[in-house]
């Protein structure tokens, strides 16, 4: 009955060559008479509308238009009419052939990149497993120079001799500690979590041992222990000394020498805790965050390259594997201190 010039010229007709000569079907693709049958009249029919639907018209040179077509049925003087509005897709088609294609490129790099950090995954494990059997062969031949170190100091050394053995003794227990943290830090990350043997014990003596072996290691240093409450707790007896020791060495290293290093065993009916307190520099608030993290350590403080920044992973990890947990407090003022909880 009508058309526009816009859709005239899209399609290569005059308006004479369309009004009353073609219907709208007449101008649609074979698929789009399909359609237009099946879809298209039945729709405008029992609703009165239909919108955006993509249809191919066909330009009088006989190539194809992609059109987004709309139509409304309406009742005009007496008579139904329906009202078209065509756009060309062009565009439309292009910015979806785009999509698609940008669709593959980000599951191309989807796919890169999860293959590359299968790649950093096997590297890392294979990483931890060199570590896991590197700290674990390492052990035999440390034991080796600290029994023979002992054995020398046994044939009444010169007082010149004894200072050497001592200073092996200490270099190799120092190396053994390390292995040791490094091998639960491997035992802990490979999947199996530390081990603990768990069993009824007296808290206050447990660590009242601990204290003791620490403050022959650490001469000069005051370390004093204070038992709070009474009772027995469940827990593995060497874990929580390795506890004890990470603890009380990070406060000897960290913590003010002219001050005391206070540890405190607290039994309750139901629970225990040991606590570590030094005075000091405290714990800067951003480190706080990753404190318990493996392989993190504080800047500027020089030990000799000694310390691996495992420490207070094991800590956390030793905590955990009783179903208990550590916490951390520091400030200029009551100083650093850390208690790890364990249930009864
Ligand atoms: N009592 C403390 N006072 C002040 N800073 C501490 C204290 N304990 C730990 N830190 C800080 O936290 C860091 C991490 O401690 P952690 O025991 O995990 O590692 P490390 O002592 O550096 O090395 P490792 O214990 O493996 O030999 C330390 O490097 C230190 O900066
Ligand atoms: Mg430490």
């Amino acid at each position: 009955m009508r058309v526009n010039a816009t859709l005239c010229g899209w399609l290569g007709y005059s308006a004479d060559e369309l009004v009353g000569k073609r219907k709208v079907q007449d101008l649609l693709s074979m698929g789009g008479k399909i359609f237009h049958q099946t879809h298209w009249a039945p729709l405008l029919q029992m609703q009165g509308s239909v919108s955006e639907v993509r249809l191919e018209l066909i330009h009088k040179d006989g190539s194809r238009v992609p059109m987004i077509m709309n139509a409304v049925r309406r009742e005009r003087a007496g008579a139904v009419v329906h009202d078209l509005a065509a756009f060309v897709a062009r565009d439309r088609d292009k910015f979806e052939q785009e999509l698609v294609a940008s669709r593959k490129r980000l599951e191309a790099a989807i796919e890169e990149a999860t293959g590359l950090q299968e790649e950093a995954k096997d590297r890392a494990l294979f990483a931890e497993q060199m570590m896991a059997i590197v700290s674990h062969d390492l052990r035999t031949p440390l034991a080796t120079i600290l029994m023979s170190a002992q054995v020398l100091g046994r044939r009444a050394p010169s007082a010149d001799q004894l200072r050497v053995l001592e200073r092996i003794s200490r270099a190799a227990s120092r190396a053994n500690r390390m292995v040791s943290d490094l091998l639960d830090f491997t035992r802990a990350r490979l999947g199996k979590g530390l081990a603990v043997e768990r069993r009824r014990l007296n808290p206050h003596s447990a660590v009242a041992d601990s204290v003791e072996e620490l403050t022959s290691a650490c001469p000069g240093r005051d370390l004093q222990h204070v038992r709070e409450g009474s009772g027995h707790g469940l827990f593995d007896v060497d874990r929580l000394a390795q506890l004890v020791v990470n603890l009380v060495t990070n406060a000897v290293a960290y913590g003010d020498a002219s001050r005391p290093v206070i540890v405190t065993s607290t039994a309750r009916a139901d629970s225990f805790s040991v606590s570590v307190l030094n005075f000091g520099t405290p714990i800067p608030a951003e480190a706080m965050p990753s404190l318990f993290e493996p392989m993190v350590r504080g800047h500027g403080h020089s030990n000799g390259g000694r310390s691996v920044g495992l420490g207070l992973y094991i800590v956390s990890e030793i905590a955990k594997a009783h179903g208990g947990s550590v916490e951390v407090s520091s400030d200029e003022v009551s100083g650093t201190q850390f208690t790890a909880h364990f249930p009864g």
